[in-house]
């Protein structure tokens, strides 16, 4: 990676694999955040209707364990590969209205995983700690095989994201 003066100000230079390497961390982080949002919503609309007192506090749980630690690095890292890829490409960060918007609600979203989100989840786990002491000694550790499928679907979704970005191999012999 090397940095280079343009007419347009300094562009980085990466090789085809480093710029191809990047995007795919871009994607991966950009739309893993997506999904992250996908199942916050999830827990919290679980958490929201459900007549369940011992439902509505695993999710509250849940939500604490996951969101603040997993949508602040996402966002992150969406962050910081896409300023790469800013810098790297006649795109710019602040050069194109689409970059610069993405910069801004990347920004916002990020801004307000600390200041708002986390002291609200805190604050709902410490109710759900006061409420049943005991609940985490009665319900054990989760079962083993419950560990498996994050990683086994999370592997495979990277596989095909790896295929999408670099598309080797060439046409099958049907055209
Ligand atoms: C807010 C969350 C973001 C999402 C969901 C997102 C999503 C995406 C997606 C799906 C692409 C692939 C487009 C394509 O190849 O056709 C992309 C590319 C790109 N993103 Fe983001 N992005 C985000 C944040 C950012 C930020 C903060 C920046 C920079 C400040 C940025 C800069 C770029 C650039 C320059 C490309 C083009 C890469 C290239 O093809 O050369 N993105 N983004």
């Amino acid at each position: 990676m090397t940095a280079t003066p343009t007419a347009r100000g300094t562009r980085l230079r990466l090789g085809r694999d480093t710029r191809r390497m990047v995007l795919l961390v871009h994607l991966a982080a950009s739309l893993g955040w997506f999904g992250a949002d996908v199942v916050l919503g999830v827990l919290a609309v679980t958490g929201f209707v459900s007549d369940d007192p011992a439902r509505v506090a695993a999710c509250y749980t849940a939500l604490h364990v996951f969101a603040v630690p997993v949508l602040l690095t996402l966002g992150l890292v969406s962050l910081a590969s896409g300023l790469t890829l800013g810098l790297a490409s006649r795109w710019g960060v602040v050069r194109t209205r689409w970059v610069l918007v993405k910069l801004v609600i990347n920004l916002v979203l990020v801004a307000l995983v600390p200041v708002l989100l986390q002291p609200r989840l805190a604050e709902v786990a410490r109710q759900v700690r006061q409420v049943d002491a005991g609940l985490a000694e009665r319900l054990g550790r989760i079962p083993q095989d419950l560990l498996f499928p994050a990683f086994v679907s999370g592997t495979a979704l990277l596989v095909a994201a790896v295929l999408a970005v670099w598309k080797p191999w060439g046409p099958t012999r049907r055209r």
